[in-house]
């Protein structure tokens, strides 16, 4: 795995203070730390591309026949962010490259359609690059600024995975068609009725948490009896802000505890919470939402955590796209995950940001054309209808 998230944040504390709100609600209410901004030059492509690159140094030379973006913030109607990417970093010209868009559940859909190529056999050796990227924009002064944020997660996924075996063909899926979140063409802030969304992904949990299960326990990957979510060593949840990770945790729960006619208790779900959940969310609250990414930062955060510790467990994973689509899917750490994990230098990449006041958030939230500065990749401007992007 590769991360790239843009080189400035603010604290959210800073944030409610200059909007008059009590900060408890944003640090505790949203489980909110820090948020990344990006300036124009850091761009969906410009994150990717950045990401794509770690990931790829991270995981040594292959032979790639994929690359996948998954993301709701592209720059372009019919050019894929994947194309730009391809080009960025110089990839064979012997591979499929496309987008694959459907909320947050973009990167997933990108993951899915590399899993199943390789277990197909279609792959034959080959490896896909998967790259989710997004910026997540709600506008200044509303109920969605704190949870704003933006940054990439790579993978590369390969017959041989050192991170994480995913479980083929284990997964449960639920969609239905609502409003909760959406961005109609030609808006750069996105359209969200919030606690609609929160609704929408909970119900949409239910059904896909179930839907896994039932495979889960017909492959025997886990038991029956008793509450089948304390089987994972960790449960990563799509991470629009931390605390809707608990309100899933809760839910999750809830569908076990009546699935098995046991009366689960607050303690025991604050307990589970804490153990199984509260270290993916580490690295989120100080990015904020990050869209497709979102549930693979967590994943990367949980086992930049876990460590060694987890290698040879399982963790279950759920992947939500408003409008809506949604999919819990599982898979085992590998035993050489913790170096995997190490290479992505997640602390390193955090702390390399630097903290910008309000004022110059707002400045930099205005700007539609790049600030200019060097960096590894940059979005630098539109000549004649086309993207333009330097290397650093
Ligand atoms: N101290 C501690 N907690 C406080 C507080 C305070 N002073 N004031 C409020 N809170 C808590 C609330 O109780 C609530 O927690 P709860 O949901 O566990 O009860 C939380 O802070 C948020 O408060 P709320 O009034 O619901 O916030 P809001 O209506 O201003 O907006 C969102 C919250 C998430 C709806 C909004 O940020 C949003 O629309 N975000 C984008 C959409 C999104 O991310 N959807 C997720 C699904 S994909």
């Amino acid at each position: 795995m590769g991360v790239a998230v843009p080189r400035r944040y603010i604290s959210i504390e800073d944030l409610a203070t200059a909007r008059g709100v009590d900060p408890a609600k944003y640090t505790l209410g949203l489980g909110a730390r820090e948020m990344a901004v990006a300036e124009p030059g850091e761009d969906t492509v410009a994150l990717a591309a950045l990401a794509a690159k770690r990931a790829l140094d991270a995981t040594g030379h292959r032979e790639l026949g994929m690359l996948v973006v998954g993301t709701e913030t592209g720059v372009d109607h019919s050019k894929p962010v994947a194309s730009y990417v391809h080009g960025l970093l110089g990839l064979p010209t012997t591979m499929r490259v496309f987008d694959t868009q459907h909320a947050c559940y973009g990167g997933t859909a990108g993951v899915m359609a590399a899993m199943e190529w390789i277990a197909s056999g279609a792959a034959a050796g080959r490896a896909a690059l998967v790259v989710c990227s997004d910026i997540a924009r709600y506008g200044m002064r509303t109920a969605g600024e704190p949870t704003q944020g933006a940054g990439a997660v790579a993978m590369v996924i390969a017959q041989d995975p050192a991170m994480l075996e995913l479980d083929v063909g284990i997964s449960g899926a639920a969609s239905t068609h609502v409003h909760d979140f959406w961005r109609p063409l030609g808006q750069r802030e996105a359209q969200v009725d919030g606690h609609y969304s929160m609704q929408c992904y909970t119900e949409a949990l239910a059904t896909a948490y179930r839907g896994w299960k039932t495979r889960a326990i017909a492959r025997e990957l886990v038991r029956g009896d008793g509450l089948a979510s304390e089987q994972l060593a960790q449960i990563c949840y799509h991470v629009p802000f931390c605390k809707m990770a608990r309100k899933a945790h809760v839910q999750v729960r809830q569908c076990d505890a009546s699935d098995a006619g046991i009366a689960d208790t607050d303690a025991a779900v604050a307990a589970s919470f804490t153990q199984q959940v509260e270290p993916s969310l580490s690295a989120c609250s100080r990015v904020g939402n990050i869209y497709t990414g979102s549930l693979y930062l967590a994943l990367l955060g949980a086992l930049d955590i876990g460590g060694r510790a987890l290698a040879g467990k399982r963790v279950g994973m759920f992947s939500y796209g408003s409008g809506c689509t949604s999919e819990f899917f599982s898979g085992v750490v590998g035993a050489r995950a913790a170096d995997m994990v190490e290479r992505a230098q997640l602390a390193g990449v955090l702390a390399d940001r630097e903290r910008i006041t309000i004022d110059e958030y707002e400045r930099i939230m205005t700007l539609v054309t790049p600030m200019g500065q060097p960096g590894p990749f940059l979005f630098t401007g539109v000549a004649e209808h086309r993207r333009e992007y330097a290397r650093g």
